[in-house]
């Protein structure tokens, strides 16, 4: 059986109330763009499924290698609103991976005291894997080691409209209308802003990936694809982070 996580208290933190990059200091929140299974594949002469197949397998191991570092919230960009216009079988791959991670990866994930949360609209996904998405979010609501928010059929610009229509319907009168109260309708709702920002394979974009949220993220880009992103990474993006000064605009003490 797989040991249990180190356990800590899960309270909302907003970025500034976050670790403020001292030399050294561990992010709360890390955010994963996980990039590159596609040219990681192709690369090696496989197919594209060949890639998304390693880089799904890659999740379990990374989750891991986080917490053990003392991060408590860990995002994992896995399908973005825009990659429904991939050729459908790539999306059907996609698709099938996911259903197929939760079953064979969500016992063990419970086991070492994971909390996993789903970021995104969830309406368009076939019902068997919303059913799925559900009940993994329940079998896990009470663990407390790290939370593993998955991002699947997810915008920040659809994100940001689902909540000015929420906040609309609810007749939000305009005076009522802050930060705080924003914050409490997008799908991230209590989670703390991230702290660091990973992307794998190299590009330095967000590809709107927390676009609210990442205000003032601290951004780590590596040339390595993501199958390829192993603890080794993971200390190496977390060096980085501890080197950071984050100022959140103002001027240093
Ligand atoms: C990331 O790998 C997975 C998803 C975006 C779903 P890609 O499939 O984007 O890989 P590249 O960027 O083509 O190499
Ligand atoms: C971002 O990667 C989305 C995910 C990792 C799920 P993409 O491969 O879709 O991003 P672009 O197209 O390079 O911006
Ligand atoms: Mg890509």
């Amino acid at each position: 059986m797989t040991q249990p996580l180190s356990e800590t208290s899960d309270s909302y933190r907003t970025a500034e109330e976050s670790t403020e990059g001292h030399p050294g200091s561990i992010p709360v929140h890390v955010a994963v763009i996980m990039d590159g299974n596609g040219r990681w594949a192709t690369r090696q002469g496989m197919s594209r499924s060949d890639g998304h197949r390693a880089g799904t397998d890659n999740i379990r191991r990374i989750t891991r290698a986080f917490a053990e570092r003392g991060v408590k919230y860990l995002t994992l960009y896995a399908f973005s609103t825009e990659n429904w216009h991939r050729p459908s079988d790539e999306v059907q791959t996609l698709i099938e991976l996911i259903e197929y991670a939760i079953l064979k990866e969500v016992q063990s994930l419970h086991e070492q005291g994971v909390r996993i949360k789903h970021i995104g609209r969830l309406e368009r996904l076939p019902r068997s894997l919303q059913e799925s998405i559900r009940k993994c979010i329940e079998l896990t609501k009470d663990n407390t080691a790290i939370t593993l928010s998955v991002a699947f059929n997810y915008g920040g610009r659809t994100e940001i409209i689902d909540a000015i229509k929420a906040i609309t319907a609810d007749g939000i009168p305009s005076d009522r209308i802050s930060e705080e109260l924003v914050r409490g309708y997008l799908y991230t709702d209590g989670l703390p802003d991230p702290d660091l920002i990973v992307r794998t394979a190299g590009e330095m974009r967000l590809s709107n990936f927390l676009i609210f949220q990442s205000a003032y993220s601290e951004y780590y880009a590596t040339q390595v694809c993501w199958p390829d992103f192993d603890e080794a990474e993971v200390a190496k993006a977390i060096e980085a982070y501890g080197t950071r000064k984050r100022r959140f605009g103002k001027v240093e003490e």
